[in-house]
């Protein structure tokens, strides 16, 4: 039986993590699962292992917040010993997280196969650590698993020395998968009193926004504007400065960091949501929930150029740029999307994301590969 380990750290990593772990048990393979500990609070973490029925990890190395290197450095020296002990047949990472890295350069060193899913997606913004952590990844993986041929094209013209496989977004699959139940037991929208008017919803976690009190203020500024009452589940990083600001948004409700599953059916009953989430791109597209974020560049350009359901507003956003971003994408939406057939969305997501079944398909390929 071969041994996978799989490395994870942040929230989005456990959600990835769901269906593939089970699918790599019934095909036939032993999973380990790693938390390097990066994310540490209960509702970063703990709740996305009870709500999606992740087992509990084999080993979490309590890593928690630190300087980049630092963090980086103590859970390669983790994560040597613990790659030492179990000795698998391959590790795999998601995304362009510091935990994505970490595992990489610890896999490497010790000679163990590497497999990144999530591979060939570029912001092309080298000032981001997920951008360094990306593009160093691709590098170093054995086999890199990748959403659509855009992906594939890009690391062979970055000549990557891993075997590449087109197989689907496995994020795609997890949203197709959860989405239905997350309908059923929501009931966070009663909760909150939102109405069918239609709300906005709003997250923040990027160190240029999350960081920097007059960035943030602008924001708050931006989408208390907007004519609707906007949802803000708050990151603890951006929850740390809010402490500092000074101002007044009625129409901003501030609640905790959501659950997968309330995220989801937030985001697929909103009208409208602003972000500088890399994932919630994705996954508003998914829904079909038009987005506006708050960033100069964007790694899934799919959902922006080819959907046209998100729109950038530029590094440091003021205001008015974000209230004029999104009556442009709502009038956007208005007219291209909202009386469209249901199925014109999924045939523009089977084109850009793959089929449904990618965690059978990278299991497959797994197996093929070690
Ligand atoms: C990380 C990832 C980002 C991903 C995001 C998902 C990196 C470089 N960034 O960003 O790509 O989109 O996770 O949420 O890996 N903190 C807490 N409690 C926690 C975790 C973090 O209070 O459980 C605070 C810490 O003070 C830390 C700050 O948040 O300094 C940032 O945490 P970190 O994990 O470095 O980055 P994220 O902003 O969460």
């Amino acid at each position: 039986m071969k041994r996978i380990t799989t490395v994870v750290g942040a929230r989005p990593q456990f959600i990835k993590y769901s269906l593939l772990g089970r699918c790599l048990r019934q095909s036939g393979f032993e999973p380990i699962l790693v938390h390097t500990g990066q994310h540490y609070d209960p509702m970063l973490s703990q709740i996305f292992f009870s709500e999606l029925n992740i087992p509990e990890p084999d080993v979490n190395l309590g890593i928690g917040s630190d300087t980049p290197s630092r963090q980086i450095g103590r859970m390669m020296m983790a994560l040597e010993e613990e790659f030492a002990t179990r000795r698998p047949d391959g590790v795999l990472v998601f995304g362009d997280t510091n935990s994505t890295l970490a595992a990489a350069l610890t896999a490497i060193k010790a000679n163990l196969p590497l497999i990144h899913v999530e591979a060939g997606v570029r912001g092309h913004n080298r000032a981001l650590p997920e951008e360094h952590n990306r593009r160093l990844t691709d590098h170093l993986a054995d086999l890199l698993v990748c959403h659509h041929e855009s992906a594939a094209e890009l690391l062979r013209n970055e000549k990557v020395s891993g075997q590449i496989a087109v197989l689907g977004d496995i994020m795609r699959e997890t949203v197709a998968h959860f989405l239905p139940q997350a309908l059923e037991r929501c009931t966070l929208m009663d909760e909150l009193e939102l109405d069918g008017e239609g709300f906005g919803l709003l997250t923040i976690h990027r160190p240029t926004n999350a960081d920097d009190p007059a960035a943030l203020v602008e924001i708050l500024n931006g989408v208390n504007g907007l004519e609707m009452p906007v949802v803000f589940p708050i990151h603890p990083r951006t929850r740390k400065q809010f402490v500092n600001l000074e101002g007044d948004w009625p129409n901003v409700r501030i609640i905790d960091p959501l659950s997968y599953l309330d995220m989801l059916a937030v985001l697929s009953q909103a009208r409208l949501i602003v972000t500088d989430s890399g994932g919630l791109q994705k996954e508003s597209l998914f829904v079909g929930t038009p987005c506006v974020t708050l960033r100069g560049e964007t790694e899934w350009i799919e959902t922006t150029e080819a959907a046209g359901l998100n729109l950038l507003t530029g590094d440091r956003p003021t205001a008015e740029t974000i209230r004029n971003a999104a009556s442009t994408i709502l009038r956007r939406f208005d007219r291209d999307w909202k009386n469209a057939p249901p199925e014109k969305l999924d045939q523009f997501i089977e084109q850009y994301f793959g089929p449904v079944n990618v965690s059978s398909r990278i299991a497959r390929a797994l197996d093929d590969f070690l």
